[in-house]
């Protein structure tokens, strides 16, 4: 852009900080600069940015936090895609959050889609993709895991990570990856089990926050659902995780 144009006003420092993206354009009104309306939105969008930035060093301060008290998430994500073992294509996972799992994916060579409720960490796990340069394999769409837009029967794959202890409820969000993952298909589900859990408390009262994520039990969660859906179901305890690998059955049989 240059500075012609701005006759009216000097943006130059508004314009050192412009993002690659400018949002929206609007008409300029009488008295502005022709230009002056498309240098306040891309100024909130550079605004955004910064404030993504801040949550996303705001996230690496939690994980570094986190490891240094022993758990390291990453290392945990892998550890539940290979209690997981092999993935098929097309992947859902449910519950972005950071990313953690979506970029472990992802980093793996899977193509997969990804549903959050809320854009802001979505937007953090972007940057986390970007980084990773993983992003082209990752499609981000905002949705309630209660209430998943696919078709039944759509994901040879579909997993929750850390997920079920955040979400309104959790049973409901079960329901809805058994109902959109094909025949055969493996639906795997971890969470912070008592010691993760404890872990979190502790971090987060050092930090003077409050973990918000309610206390589930996510083994009565799991039979519940699974009580005439699953061929097998297979639950591993690990450190500061459990995880659950189920297979869903296959057509012809009650679901
Ligand atoms: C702890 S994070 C998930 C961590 C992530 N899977 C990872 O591996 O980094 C929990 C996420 O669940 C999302 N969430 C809460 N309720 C939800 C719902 N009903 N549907 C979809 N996402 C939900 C929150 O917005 C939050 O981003």
């Amino acid at each position: 852009m240059k500075a012609i144009g701005f006759n009216r006003f000097s943006y130059f420092q508004t314009l050192s900080n412009l993002p690659d993206k400018i949002h929206s354009v609007q008409k300029p009104k009488k008295g502005f600069g022709q230009c002056g309306f498309v240098v306040i939105s891309a100024y909130k969008s550079a605004q955004r940015k910064n404030k993504d930035y801040r949550k996303f060093r705001q996230y690496e301060r939690i994980r570094l936090l986190f490891k240094r008290y022993g758990y390291d998430m990453d290392a945990a994500r892998e550890k539940v895609l290979a209690r997981a073992g092999a993935i098929t294509e097309p992947v859902l996972d449910v519950g972005t959050g950071p990313g953690r799992m979506t970029y472990a994916l992802a980093k793996s060579g899977f193509r997969l889609t990804t549903v959050d409720i809320a854009k802001g960490p979505q937007r953090v796990a972007r940057i986390y993709a970007r980084r990773f340069k993983v992003l082209n394999r990752v499609k981000f769409l905002k949705m309630d895991a209660g209430r998943l837009k696919f078709r039944n029967n759509s994901f040879a794959t579909v997993i929750a990570a850390n997920l079920l202890h955040d979400v309104h409820s959790p049973k409901l969000a079960v329901k809805e990856m058994l109902r959109v993952a094909r025949p055969k298909a493996k639906i795997i589900i971890s969470d912070l089990n008592k010691k993760g859990r404890a872990l979190v408390d502790k971090v987060y009262r050092i930090n003077n926050e409050i973990h918000r994520g309610k206390l589930i039990n996510l083994g009565r969660i799991v039979s519940e659902v699974f009580r005439n859906s699953a061929v097998k179901v297979r639950k591993y305890d690990d450190n500061f995780i459990t995880t659950y690998v189920i297979i869903k059955k296959s057509h012809g049989k009650r679901n």
